[in-house]
């Protein structure tokens, strides 16, 4: 187990298992964990996770379920057993279904990961919701998954670094807030829409932040963690 707590998550969005480990030989356990998604998961699935577990990695294991409540007990059951630290459901798949990921959750035992839940995605536009029928406003309606998310006991919630303000303010200290769309100042935004800081996204509320690009295609990714690393010391 990492020494540290590090609050910093790499998403290893890379197309190979090859390309992946390169990045993770440089960097630490005690620098970052690790976000895997759901392209390389397809890829290289559970050997790669008992891989970057066996390194000492913390692995937030992002395949977002969102199906039947018994498929999802299930999948979180199994995913639960590989020895990652996080796993996340859609909130949109409702009450019952949440409900059975947090039973499957318990079904791993003490040493259970994380259970969290995506709210809206931040690709949703009011026009989407409106397409769905969601006669409700964005951050009235994200409200709403949050509230629903925690009152059927996961430990958390995805959300936009804009959001974790009002949502701490909304759902009080216990619960974990996991914010992408982070950039450290003067970094490139690629194709995030609205970036926060690290600094300014732990001070809004933020428990972990999603970085990808600024670190894996840094030419030295370990001394970009570290520098974020100290920028966010309490
Ligand atoms: O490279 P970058 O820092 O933009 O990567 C952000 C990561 O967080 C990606 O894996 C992306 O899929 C994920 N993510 C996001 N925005 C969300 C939810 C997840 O950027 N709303």
């Amino acid at each position: 187990m990492p020494v540290l707590d590090p609050r910093l998550i790499v998403a290893l969005d890379y197309p190979s298992k090859k390309q992946a480990l390169e990045f993770v030989d440089k960097v630490s356990p005690e620098l970052c964990k690790l976000k895997v998604g759901k392209e390389l998961f397809t890829l290289s699935g559970p050997t790669l996770i008992e891989t970057l577990v066996s390194k000492g990695f913390d692995i937030f294991l992002d395949l977002k379920y969102h199906d039947i409540p018994n498929t999802v007990k299930r999948a979180i059951y199994a995913a639960g057993q590989l020895g990652v630290w996080m796993l996340n459901v859609h909130a949109l798949g409702g009450y019952s279904m949440l409900l059975a990921a947090r039973e499957g959750i318990d079904m791993v035992g003490t040493n259970r990961p994380y259970l969290i839940a995506v709210t809206l995605l931040t690709s949703h536009s009011q026009e989407d919701l409106d397409q769905l029928g969601v006669d409700q406003e964005i951050p009235e309606f994200v409200d709403r998954l949050a509230d629903m998310a925690i009152s059927a006991g996961l430990d958390g919630l995805v959300c936009s670094a804009q959001e974790a303000k009002p949502l701490r303010h909304r759902i009080g200290d216990g619960p974990l807030l996991v914010t992408p769309g982070i950039r450290p100042a003067g970094a490139d935004p690629d194709d995030q829409q609205r970036t926060m800081t690290p600094e300014q996204a732990i001070a809004d509320g933020s428990s972990y932040l999603v970085i990808g690009r600024p670190i894996t295609q840094h030419a030295d990714p370990a001394a970009a963690l570290a520098a974020i690393n100290k920028s966010i010391l309490d």
